[in-house]
């Protein structure tokens, strides 16, 4: 990031943000810090009003102290409905969820009519920015939905990580611009200025297509890696030296290569159905992202068997504990959670789950909720670590023993010292180790 004064010195730019979840708030705020002069709307009044006081309703790291300075320093406004936020916006970001629809196709029922509500009262000149993940070749149906000759649509996609949403925005690989308006494109650019990463600009359809491939790409690995530690598991190699001898191929690299219970979360599951669903639109089977899929599912079955055998074969009458319930570390959110799938399975096939969670406060009927790692370990066959919280790693074996009745432990995520749970006495499980 440029320093302060650059940023001081900077012409204010009126800037829009329409939906204010993780991707709206944290590009809003992110905005405002650059220097510009940011309206973020949304059509949830309680959740407007917990905005303006500074409060974030669901956990982002560092984001609710970015708001509540940025409402200090007036640099920027909540409002209720989008209609407030535009009239005077040179340029306006659209964030409004793009859910999966029921054939698979992403949902564009929300972007749809905040774009027609917006459209009549845009400023002339004004460039609308689409940063939620849509299908290729939205931008120009929403250049029709716009229906104004003197406003530029510049697809311009988020590659933002829940839980690291304000560190990705800060710090990015690559901005992503396109549209078929390229001086438009590059004004958007301009808003950037002062975060050093490479920019490609393109047309629009490339640039929604790079979106899901990103996506598709992430899937890809994870499912490699998750079927690769299966593997190791049954010829007896150890997934930990595996993934540093891969990862260090530069051609390769580390992330994203952490065996887990499945990939999940808001918008992995989401894009990859999606991007199935267009290829099958063009008439193409994409045979491999099936596959791809086929094996997130399968992972569920393997992680639930291994947790079957840890209760001693049957899952009736059995107690399990669970350690998460976030489709990740360093957030709340459980849409297309793997815990909540695997608590699901346990549950139907009879056995009581104990869970906890340091970011999920709510059950789903599913589970008892526990307040702390221990409690939900009360009377266990099966302690489980399914979300990768970094409290999980320090916990005190012997009083976890205490509480327990059985001595498993069920690793979904290899983040545990197996070599001091086995010294411990525990019966350890983990993917490839
Ligand atoms: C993902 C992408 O990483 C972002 O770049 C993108 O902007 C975002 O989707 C989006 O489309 O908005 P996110 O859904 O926050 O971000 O989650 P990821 O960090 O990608 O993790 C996805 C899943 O993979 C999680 O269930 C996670 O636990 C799992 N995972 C990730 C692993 O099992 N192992 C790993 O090594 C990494």
């Amino acid at each position: 990031m440029s320093d302060s004064s650059a940023a001081a010195n900077a012409p204010v730019t009126r800037v829009a943000v329409l939906g204010t979840g993780y991707v709206g708030l944290t590009v809003g705020v992110c905005l405002s810090q650059l220097g510009h002069r940011v309206i973020c709307a949304d059509i949830d009044a309680s959740r407007v009003e917990r905005l303006g006081r500074g409060e974030v309703p669901f956990v982002e790291p560092g984001l609710e102290s970015l708001v509540c300075e940025a409402l200090q320093r007036g640099a920027v406004r909540f409002v209720l409905g989008v209609a407030g936020a535009v009239a005077d916006a040179e340029f306006v970001f659209i964030c409004v969820a793009t859910p999966r629809g029921e054939d698979g196709a992403a949902d564009l029922t929300a972007l749809r009519s905040c774009v027609v509500e917006v459209g009549p009262l845009l400023a002339p000149g004004a460039i609308v920015v689409t940063k939620s993940t849509v299908p290729i070749g939205t931008s120009s149906v929403v250049s029709g939905w716009l229906d104004r000759d003197d406003v530029a649509v510049v697809s311009n996609p988020e590659f933002l990580r829940e839980g690291s949403a304000v560190h990705d925005f800060l710090h990015p690989d690559r901005i992503v611009l396109g549209s078929e308006n390229r001086a438009a494109a590059r004004r958007v650019r301009q808003l950037y200025d002062g975060i050093d990463a490479p920019t490609v600009i393109t047309d629009a359809r490339t640039a929604e297509m790079i979106k899901y491939t990103a996506n598709a790409f992430l899937a890809t690995r994870l499912s490699f890696i998750n079927e690769v530690s299966t593997i190791c598991d049954a010829l007896g190699a150890d997934i930990d030296g595996l993934v540093a001898g891969l990862g260090s191929d530069h051609r390769i690299g580390l992330e994203f290569l952490s065996p887990g219970p499945g990939w999940g979360g808001s918008c992995l599951p989401k894009d990859t159905h999606a991007l199935l669903h267009m290829a099958a639109s063009a008439g193409l089977r994409f045979e491999l992202l099936e596959q791809v899929i086929a094996s997130n599912e399968r992972q569920i079955d393997s992680v639930v068997r291994k947790i079957t055998v840890a209760v001693g074969g049957v899952l009736r009458g059995s107690v399990v504990a669970v350690l998460g319930l976030a489709f990740k570390a360093h957030t709340d959110d459980v849409r297309d959670s793997p815990a909540i799938i695997i608590i699901g399975r346990l549950a139907a096939a009879g056995a009581t789950v104990r869970a906890y969670d340091p970011a999920v406060r709510e059950s789903n009927g599913a589970h008892h909720l526990a307040g702390t790692s221990y409690e939900a370990a009360e009377g266990a066959d099966a302690v489980v670590v399914l979300t990768e919280w970094p409290e999980f790693v320090d916990l005190d074996l012997e009083k976890l023993a205490a509480m327990m009745r059985g001595r498993a432990v069920v690793d979904a995520r290899n983040m545990l010292d197996k070599a001091s749970y086995t010294e411990a006495g525990y019966q350890y499980v983990g993917l490839g180790r």
